[in-house]
């Protein structure tokens, strides 16, 4: 019999989740067994729970965000050894921005997920954990921070932003404001930070109250309480700069939010959101939306996926970019349910919950 190991398993669309037994899947050419100490949580997970998107085959095994050491190698891989502390990033098959849950790498994409003990990855969408972080910080990277990358820097889902890490970079963005609505939220997060290495100025951010420092201490130099009506924040952030915001980034996109961004945005400008449009580009002054696809495996995002995969071990070494803060769950994989429910009645705050598979009972 092949070797076993207990996963988190969606045994029928809009099901419940209960831990079970699966084979440990063997590496294949490029890629990575990994022994996952670590497995952030997202609101993609309960949300396929609850509507049945996205997954097309059952049983299933979610998550996105991996942290763990490697336990085989498949062929061909260079750069990692047995027993190396990385991370990386659900590595699903995409056409166009759809991800299919079926086949990857001619494996079932259930191979590749978080909410188990042992996952596959391919090596070319990861980063070694710098000495200085520990799995679960590295867990709450991978989807917020490719979400926001790819959202400011995307040709295709994004804003078009020159990255950063291209020469003529600060020349663009040096001094021009931006808002990011909903600043503490992962994507959000990791917008302001990036926002920041851009150069951007002012960073316009809202949130809780209670999040206020947060969000400033990832870069935000203007705060503003998420409480507030539409119309008071509105009033409130234009005090802030004369200057166009051709740039917001709504990382929550609810109706409300979008509204609020979709009045900030100057003429030309582009609104960039999480979730599909609901305000219309039917005024004209040349302004528009786009839906990012924060996953860095669709071929569109995959050139930026690589620039970007291969720096944030620098990054996160020197600071640059900071992991969110994070609560560990009770009981392994089992905590993941509770945790998934508090995600969608909104009790998370500021915060990526993480669970570790290894202390599955
Ligand atoms: N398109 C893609 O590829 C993609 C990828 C990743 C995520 N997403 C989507 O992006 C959204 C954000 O994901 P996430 O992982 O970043 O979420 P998250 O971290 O779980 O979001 C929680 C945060 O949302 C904030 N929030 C809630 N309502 C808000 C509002 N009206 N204004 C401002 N902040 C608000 C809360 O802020 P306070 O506690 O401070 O109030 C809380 O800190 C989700 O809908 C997710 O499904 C899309």
């Amino acid at each position: 019999m092949s070797p076993q190991q207990k996963a988190l398993i969606l045994p029928e669309k809009r099901g419940d989740f209960e831990v079970g037994s699966r084979r440990i899947p063997s590496p294949g050419a490029g890629q990575l067994l990994v022994k996952v100490q670590s497995a952030a949580l997202n609101p993609i997970d309960y949300k396929i729970k609850d509507t049945g998107a996205v997954v097309t085959h059952y049983p299933a095994v979610l998550g996105m965000d991996i942290a763990g050491v490697v336990e085989a190698l498949g062929e061909g891989v260079q750069n990692f050894r047995k027993g190396d502390r990385f991370f990386t990033r659900f590595a699903p098959v995409c056409i166009g921005s759809t991800l299919v849950y079926r086949l990857a790498h001619g494996k079932r994409n259930n191979d590749f997920t978080a909410f188990q003990q042992y996952t596959l990855t391919v090596a070319s969408f990861t980063a070694k954990i710098p000495s200085n972080e520990s799995f679960d910080s590295a867990a709450t990277i991978p989807t917020g921070l490719d979400t926001a990358l790819v959202g400011l820097y995307g040709n295709h889902y994004g804003a078009g932003i020159t990255p950063p890490w291209t020469k003529s970079a600060a020349i663009h963005e040096s001094k021009k404001p931006i808002a990011i609505l909903g600043g503490s939220s992962s994507v959000g997060s990791y917008a302001i930070q990036l926002a920041r290495l851009s150069q951007f100025y002012p960073i316009i951010t809202t949130a809780s109250p209670r999040n206020e420092e947060l969000v400033r201490d990832y870069g935000a130099t203007h705060f503003f309480d998420r409480n507030l009506s539409g119309k008071q924040l509105l009033a409130a952030i234009r005090k802030v700069t004369r200057g166009p915001i051709r740039v917001v980034y709504d990382a929550i996109s609810l109706p409300e939010t979008q509204s609020v961004g979709w009045e900030l945005l100057a003429d030309n400008g582009t609104l960039v959101l999480t979730l599909p449009a609901s305000v219309e580009e039917h005024e004209g002054k040349g302004r528009k939306t786009i839906q990012t696809f924060g996953n860095p495996h669709t071929p569109e995002n995959e050139e930026l996926g690589r620039n970007s995969w291969a720096r944030v071990e620098k990054w996160l070494s020197d600071g640059t970019i900071q992991p969110n803060y994070y609560e560990v769950l009770p009981n392994g994989l089992e905590g993941i349910i509770g945790g998934l429910e508090r995600m969608r009645l909104g009790q998370v705050s500021g915060t990526k919950l993480v669970a570790h598979p290894q202390e599955t009972q």
